[in-house]
């Protein structure tokens, strides 16, 4: 047993002991496997921290504060940490709300940009990522919540879609590993919210075709194109290059692409055979 997984078990104990007495309102267990696929998910693909980690990097509390850039202008990522600065008060249920339907226990209405594409997580992956949230250390930090009126949600929030998925959301299964790396990219790593073409008045979103200015508080960049065209996108490259890619952040012409744009230090911590399926999926991606 490692120390981690060691140390897991132990704090699996205290969670379990800690949580008794509300056990009429916790209604699912938090298995040690549970909180270990949600922690590889949330530090891996779905790169949590990205946005709500202290600092960008994968192993930060994700205390929140940093600022993030959506339709409506600024707003600073919440504490997502179970303490009371955070969500320690928030229900399971409430917590798939947040992703199902982008609204907050207090009714507001959060920023869809911001988690387009999680909206599909998988029942089982999304109740894995809440029983990791629920699961970390609590880290204080208050910070300021943002409503978002009327007025701006029918201004400039107007193209923002406001369906809410109900229902239960199944798994896709491995064994299809094209299917299961679209899940991935679309829902999970949600690759095209920065790598799509932004739609105009005049034309739709592209698909991965690149394009995006991306900003981040220490500068902006242009997202590349990654579908398959050979001039413009990654078309040459092979399903092992792209999985190289993605765990290191190197391109196959030696390049190293900027980790504070493109979150491969938090690629790097999923498991080799989702990036594997991630590769398989881009390379099924043809030019628009
Ligand atoms: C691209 C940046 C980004 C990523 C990645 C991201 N979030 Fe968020 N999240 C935000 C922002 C910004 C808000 C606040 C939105 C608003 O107030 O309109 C938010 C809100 C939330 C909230 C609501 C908290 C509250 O108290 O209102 C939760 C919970 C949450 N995120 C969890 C997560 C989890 C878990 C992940 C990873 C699976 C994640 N987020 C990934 C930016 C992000
Ligand atoms: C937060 C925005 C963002 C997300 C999310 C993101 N990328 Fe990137 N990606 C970028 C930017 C910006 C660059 C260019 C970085 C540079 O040039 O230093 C880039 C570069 C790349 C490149 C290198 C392409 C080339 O021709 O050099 C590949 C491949 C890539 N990303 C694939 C992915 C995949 C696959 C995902 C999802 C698993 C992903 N990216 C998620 C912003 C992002």
């Amino acid at each position: 047993m490692s120390l981690n997984r060691v140390f897991s078990f132990l704090s699996l104990l205290l969670f379990t002991a800690c949580s008794a007495e509300e056990a009429a309102q916790v209604s699912e267990p938090a298995p040690v496997l549970y909180i270990e696929r949600g922690r590889e998910l949330a530090q891996g693909l779905a790169a949590c921290g990205f946005c709500h980690g202290q600092t960008a990097d994968a192993q930060s509390p994700l205390s929140g504060g940093r600022i993030q850039h959506d339709a409506y202008g600024e707003v600073a990522a919440p504490n997502i940490t179970p303490h009371s600065s955070g969500i320690a008060t928030i229900k399971t249920m409430e917590l798939m709300q947040i992703f199902r339907a982008g609204i907050a226990p207090d009714e507001r209405r959060l920023s869809r940009a911001v988690h387009k594409g999680f909206e599909w997580l998988s029942d089982n992956d999304l109740l894995a990522i809440i029983a990791f949230l629920k699961f970390q250390p609590p880290v204080a930090n208050e910070v300021e919540k943002r409503e978002v009126g009327f007025i701006e949600r029918n201004t400039a929030g107007f193209l923002e879609s406001t369906f809410e998925v109900t229902g239960f959301v199944p798994e896709i299964e491995k064994s299809y590993p094209v299917e299961y790396g679209k899940y991935l990219l679309d829902h999970v790593a949600r690759c095209g919210s920065c790598h799509n073409t932004p739609a105009t008045l005049i034309t739709d979103e592209a698909y991965l075709s690149g394009g995006a200015l991306i900003k981040i508080e220490s500068g902006e960049k242009i997202a590349p194109n990654i579908t398959t065209s050979n001039d413009a996108g990654i078309g040459s490259w092979s399903e092992d290059d792209i999985v190289h890619y993605l765990q290191s952040g190197e391109t196959p012409e030696g390049r190293v692409s900027d980790a504070k744009f493109c979150p491969v230090d938090f690629y790097r911590n999923a498991s080799p055979e989702d990036l594997v399926s991630i590769a398989k999926y881009l390379k099924t991606v043809a030019p628009n």
